[in-house]
């Protein structure tokens, strides 16, 4: 682990116990298994992958509002050690923040934008002033591209990019190092989309901010990825430089996930491999590789084992026996 990593996370998973019937035994659901990577200040991590792959719960593992079920999760030097249904540390809370799809369900519909905004500082910085709150939030206002008039109105005045612009400086104000971003641009017209990605690139290199972006649109992502992981079924099944990724994708189910995207140029239309069927169903997974049932490339040894991420060049680890390894050769 190198020392100015501001998220290191080591075999993260969550597992959570469910009870399908009132006479069934509780099953396990797997959403995240054995999530590792490093991010750095200033950096993107995208995470990316089909509904229901677990992008959201290692969203939830690594702003704290769940404990992992095992793994090592290391924020700005402090090892977290959650207990379930504890707060995190006040100072950890605050380096890491989320922004959800919907602004809407997490700004206070009661509340104006001042009050949203000047209320984290209330809580955590007991040395400034009513004006020099007032102050710090109608900075934050101007640097998300708010006007000074905004601050006294409520969310639904607001057209959906605004709420987003809210969200986003409610979540800078007490300046934290990560911002995990949970398809913070999904439910916006695409020119909006734009502009909040704009906003979001700009407020990186102004504040040095490291980004866990989540998303299933790879469009989107291949713009502002420096790393990438791309889950299946709970599992990180490609990872590593996202440029490598994007450029040539590995394992197979990145290859179907890539060519399912629309690509504007039609000679190449008819490359595109077709993703289909479902994932399977978290409480009966198939045995072996998950992707197996539904992978061009599958053969019956696939069944046999659930393969691990294994390297395939020096920066890009894939999970999958068809796959050639790199002969990395290691210095003593
Ligand atoms: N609290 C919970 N209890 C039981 N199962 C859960 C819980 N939260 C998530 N899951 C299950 O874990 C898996 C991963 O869910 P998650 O919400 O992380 O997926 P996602 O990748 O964010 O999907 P989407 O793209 O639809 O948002 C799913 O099978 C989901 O049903
Ligand atoms: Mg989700």
């Amino acid at each position: 682990m190198t020392a100015e990593a501001v998220i290191h996370a080591v075999n993260l998973t969550r597992h959570y116990r469910i009870k399908s019937g009132p006479f069934a035994a509780p099953a396990v659901v797997k959403a995240l298994n054995e999530a590792s990577f490093d991010l750095y200040p200033g950096q993107t991590l995208a995470v990316v992958g089909e509904s229901g792959c677990g992008k959201s719960t290692l969203a939830r593992v690594l702003t704290m509002i769940e404990p992992p079920t095992s793994g090592e999760l290391t924020i700005n030097g402090h090892r977290v050690e959650l207990k379930e249904g504890e707060p995190p540390p006040a100072d950890l809370r605050r380096d890491v923040q989320i922004i959800f799809q919907n602004p809407y369900g997490s700004l206070n519909p009661r509340k104006t934008v001042a009050t949203m905004l000047e209320e984290p500082l209330k809580l955590n910085r007991r040395d400034m002033s009513a004006a020099q709150r007032r102050q710090a939030a109608m900075e934050m206002i101007d640097r998300v591209g708010l006007r000074p008039e905004h601050v006294d109105r409520y969310p639904h005045m607001f057209s959906g990019g605004q709420r987003q612009r809210i969200a986003i400086a409610r979540a800078l104000m007490l300046h934290p190092k990560v911002l995990v971003l949970d398809e913070p641009v999904s439910a916006l017209d695409l020119s909006i989309q734009a502009q909040i990605l704009n906003l979001l690139a700009d407020l990186q290199e102004e504040f040095g901010l490291a980004y866990v972006f989540i998303s299933h649109d790879l469009s989107v992502v291949k713009r502002i990825a420096d790393d990438v992981i791309v889950m299946y079924f709970g599992q990180p099944v490609e990872t590593g430089h996202a440029a490598e990724v994007f450029s040539h994708p590995r394992h197979p189910y990145t290859q179907a996930l890539f060519s399912a995207t629309p690509v504007a140029d039609p000679n190449r239309r008819k490359e595109r491999m077709r993703l289909q069927g479902e994932p399977p169903s978290p409480l009966s997974p198939p045995p072996g590789c998950p992707f197996a049932p539904r992978c061009f490339k599958a053969t019956s040894e696939c069944s046999l084992e659930d393969p691990p991420l294994e390297p395939v060049s020096a920066h890009v680890n894939v999970a999958c026996i068809h796959v050639e390894k790199a002969r990395l050769t290691l210095r003593p």
